[in-house]
This record gives C-alpha cells, sequence and structure tokens, in this order.
C-alpha cells in the first residue's frame, strides 16, 4: 500500500496515493480523457538518495504471500550456508499504465514467473532502449553497485490501477550478507536457523520485494523447516503447525500494514512460548532459543515479563499499540544488535530490559509511522532511546532529564556535534548521534513546549501518519500545530546546525 495520509490546508487529514514515492522517476501515465494508454517501465527504485535502488515505482503492493522452504546449515562446518526456495505470491496495483516493472531480489536465482496466471520467458537482461519480445523475465546482479533487480515485462501490458498476481518461484543458497556499513543483515544463516533482520534494505536478500518504506503491505507466511525447529514471523499463527515426512510448516498472518524491512521469518531451536496479553488485550507470543546460557536466560525472561507493563506505560503516553499482536525473538546467536521487527522485535544472544524498551516503542516509531527517507531515521531511533528513557523514569530510575543531562554535560569532539541528524547519510544511519542526539533532540523539544503537547504531539504523529511515512518536516508541522509556536529555529539547531546546541533547553 502506498497510501500516505498527509496533512491539507486546514488542517485536514486526508489520505492521498503517492505515485511514485516521493521524486516520482517513472514516466507518467496519460491524463485521463486524452489519447489511450502510454506504456511505459515502472522506476527501478522508489526515489531515496541513500538507497537508489531500493524500492521501484508504477505500483503499489497490496499483500505478499511468502511460502518458504528453509534448510539450515549442517551444524559442524562453515561456512555457514542454507537453502532457501521460495514461492512469493504478490498483489499489487499498477499506479502508471506499465510494460515492465521491476522487484528487488539479492543473491537468488528465479526459476519461474507468472502475472495473471501467464508465464514469463526467462531471457537475458536487454541493452537500455532495447525491446523484448512477449512475457518475459530478467535478473541484473551488480554487488558493486548494489543493484539487485528483477524486471518483469507482462504480457498483456498492465493499465494503471489495474490489479494483478505476481507469483515468482526462487532458489538460492543463504550466506550471511552485509549492509552498505558491512553489518550483518537480511536473511543471516546461522548455526541452527536464521536471524532475519532487514533494516534497511535486506528483505530483498529473502524474498522478491518493493524495498522501501514506503509502500507498505499486508504479509502471509508459510515456512516450511526440518521437523524440531521452529521458524517465527511477524503477526499470529492462523493455523497450527503442521508435520509430515520430517518438516515442519509454520503458519504466520500480518494482517496490519508492514514495512518491508520490519519482516522477519527467524528460524530456529526456539521455545514457543504460551500466549499471554497486555491489559489492553494485545496477544503477545515470545519465541526463545532453547540454547541461551543461564545469564542470558535470566536477563531476557526479567526482560519480557515486564513487556505487558511497558504495552501498558507506552499506550498511556503515546496512545493505542498499533498491531495485532507482540511478542519477541530472542536467538543465541548474534548479529550484534536489535531490530524492531513488526509486532516481534529480534533480539542477539539475550534481550536486555533498555533494549527491550527500545524496540517496543518502535512499534510507534519506525513501525505505525515510517521514514519517508532513509535521512528520516533519528525520527525512528531518537523516539526508540527517548521512550526508553521515558520507561526508566517511570520505574523510579534515572529521569529523562538526568539522562539528558548526563547526554548534554560531557566535553565531545567536535567531530561528534557536527553530525547532521536531519541528514545522517547512508553510512550514518545508526550512528550514535543519531540515537543521542536524537533523543536529546526530542526532550529539549519537550522543555520547549511543555508537558501537555509534547505528549499530544507524539498521540498525533502516530494517529496522523498511520500505516504511512513522513519525514522531519511533517513532524514539525505536527509540533508546531499543537504547540502554536514557530519551530523553525529549534529544529535548524537540533537537526542541523554542526555544534553542540545551546544550554537553552538544559533545566
Ligand atoms: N533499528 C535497530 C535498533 O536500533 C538497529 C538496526 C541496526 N542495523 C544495522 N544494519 N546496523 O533497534
Ligand atoms: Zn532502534
Amino acid at each position: 500500500m502506498r497510501t500516505v495520509k498527509m496533512r491539507m490546508a486546514g488542517g485536514l487529514a486526508v489520505a492521498v496515493v503517492v505515485m511514485a514515492g516521493f521524486g516520482a522517476t517513472g514516466a507518467v501515465a496519460a491524463p485521463p480523457g486524452t489519447a489511450g494508454p502510454r506504456y511505459t517501465a515502472g522506476s527501478d527504485g522508489a526515489g531515496d538518495p541513500y538507497f537508489p535502488y531500493s524500492g521501484n515505482g508504477g505500483y503499489d503492493v497490496q499483500h505478499y504471500d511468502l511460502a518458504l522452504t528453509y534448510t539450515p546449515p549442517a551444524m559442524a562446518p562453515a561456512p555457514l550456508q542454507g537453502s532457501l526456495t521460495g514461492v512469493a505470491t504478490i498483489d499489487l496495483v499498477a499506479t502508471q499504465d506499465l510494460d515492465r516493472f521491476n522487484l528487488d531480489l539479492r543473491g537468488m536465482d528465479v526459476t519461474r514467473v507468472t502475472v495473471g496466471g501467464k508465464p514469463a520467458a526467462e531471457v537475458e537482461a536487454p541493452a537500455p532502449g532495447d525491446e523484448v519480445d512477449g512475457a518475459a523475465y530478467w535478473q541484473v546482479q551488480d554487488d558493486a553497485a548494489r543493484r539487485w533487480e528483477l524486471t518483469v515485462q507482462p504480457r498483456p501490458k498492465v493499465k494503471s490501477g489495474k490489479s494483478v498476481r505476481v507469483v515468482v518461484e526462487y532458489r538460492g543458497t543463504t550466506v550471511r550478507p552485509l549492509d552498505v556499513e558491512g553489518a550483518l543483515y537480511g536473511w543471516v544463516t546461522t548455526r541452527d536457523g536464521a536471524i532475519v533482520v532487514s533494516e534497511p534494505e535486506g528483505s530483498m536478500t529473502w524474498y522478491p520485494v518493493s524495498d522501501h518504506p514506503t509502500d507498505k503491505a499486508t504479509y502471509r507466511f508459510a515456512i516450511t523447516v526440518p521437523a524440531g525447529k521452529v521458524a517465527v514471523a511477524n503477526g499470529l499463527p492462523h493455523k497450527p503447525a503442521e508435520t509430515s515426512d520430517g518438516w515442519t510448516t509454520w503458519f504466520w498472518d500480518a494482517p496490519d500494514q508492514q514495512a518491508s524491512y520490519l519482516t522477519t521469518a527467524s528460524v530456529g531451536d526456539f521455545e514457543l512460548r504460551p500466549t499471554y496479553t497486555s491489559t489492553s488485550g494485545i496477544p503477545i507470543v515470545d519465541a526463545v532459543d532453547a540454547n541461551l546460557t543461564a545469564n542470558q536466560l535470566n536477563t531476557t525472561n526479567a526482560s519480557l515479563a515486564l513487556q505487558p507493563a511497558m504495552i501498558d506505560f507506552f499506550e498511556s503516553r503515546f496512545g493505542p499499540y498499533p498491531f495485532n499482536s507482540y511478542g519477541a525473538i530472542v536467538d543465541d546467536d548474534s548479529v550484534g544488535y536489535a531490530l524492531e521487527t513488526q509486532t516481534r522485535p529480534v533480539y542477539s544472544g539475550s534481550a536486555g530490559q533498555g533494549t527491550v524498551a527500545h524496540e517496543l516503542a518502535h512499534q510507534w516509531f519506525g513501525n505505525a509511522v515510517s521514514p519517508l527517507r532513509w535521512q528520516d531515521i533519528w525520527l525512528n531511533e531518537g523516539w526508540a532511546t527517548y521512550a526508553a528513557w521515558l520507561w526508566t523514569d517511570d520505574r523510579g530510575g534515572t529521569t529523562a532529564q538526568q539522562a539528558y543531562n548526563s547526554w548534554y554535560a560531557p566535553a565531545r569532539t567536535a567531530a561528534y556535534w557536527s553530525f547532521q541528524i536531519g541528514d545522517p547519510g547512508d553510512l550514518g544511519l545508526f550512528a550514535t548521534q543519531v540515537y543521542n542526539r536524537g533523543a536529546a533532540t526530542l526532550h529539549a523539544l519537550r522543555v520547549e513546549v511543555g508537558d501537555e503537547a509534547f505528549f499530544e504531539g507524539a498521540r498525533l504523529w502516530v494517529e496522523r501518519f498511520n500505516d504511512g511515512a513522513a519525514t522531519s518536516a511533517d513532524f514539525q508541522s505536527v509540533y508546531e500545530e499543537v504547540s502554536g509556536e514557530d519551530l523553525d529555529a529549534f529544529f535548524q539547531i537540533w537537526l542541523w546546525d554542526q555544534v553542540k546546541p545551546p544550554a537553552t533547553w538544559t533545566l
């Protein structure tokens, strides 16, 4: 779904359909009432300058149905490689008259494509501008350019506004993929399964996808693994697992709008624990690796037991929990970080209390409302960090003011202060400043506008852009609306000025 809620004059929230993300790069269909359809290729990116080939133009995905079969590596030998076969059934709506369109897919071999039930022939990638006869598909795998594309040429061509079902069959050897800064991400093969954590554009390592947060969709999963292994995805099981001939299929359904980077289908020796609920009735399903050390298990159990209280607390501050379910996936293997995968964050090694609060807060900030461009990442990480400060404060620990003071007080390098969290760069998405200056920005905003407007703004932000994506400018507008203040100077200082913010907001 590519519906982004936008505020129109008069403060009315309306849903508009964004044709090709932002900065529409694809050719535009003829306006209605003029000559017939003009079929062109959908763009090979959503228009995000940080990741130019992530996402695609010309259509809007409604739903992904992913049937995966995965064999984890044998326990002993390196290298860690598994084998994955998939059938992705993708329902999309054309947003231009489509001659061709792309999906993102990295390191997997496509074996069959149908569009509207009609098979396409596999062909060599044509030279730019060259015609291809008939229904066809081809792949480009350019590691140097980080350009990994599956192009589909449907026949008949697809008129703007038409729904079409695309089925992609694929297979490949799973590895341990790296993101632009060299961190593990995507379908990370582990000794006993896979940790699947795909921020920012690693979903393309395990399914064909329009891999950008501006194209949210619903998901359904059937994940078949060797009997004894447990596969855990987003949402809730829609039927009990089925075992036959030594294989078990796990079924998960995620009915809420979801950004691609928040999709998971992690596999391991998990204990799937009995469901419990928050006060508000959200079912919580945890999957905890049976091989954690006693220490890891103690830490993890203590933190997970606090999830219902954390949901209660964040609901009281940010509004209703935005999805149908919650819970954790805790793996004994590690990627070195946790990820807020929608409804079911993934933790590496163990789940500490602060991290659990952080990943839960992301469900409102990052997941319900996602960054429209990766440039806007501070709205994810600043909020999640600040929400964890609020949780600690509410539990009688360090207050948010004390946390702010201990961030503000120490002398730091010029390089630290010159980092612009408003535009951190692709290599700066997860820089410490995005988290800590981001959280401090929110605390300063709270001091600036007062508690009442601050929390009203948080709720309005989530309500207005829920199921969509938004920018720092949208965020500023919300806070100008709730406070009645002009916040240009405030956000200039906190997001852009390359120096330490003045002590104005230090209480
Ligand atoms: N969003 C995650 C968190 O702060 C961090 C993801 C880090 N990802 C990475 N590729 N380094 O909870
Ligand atoms: Zn985070």
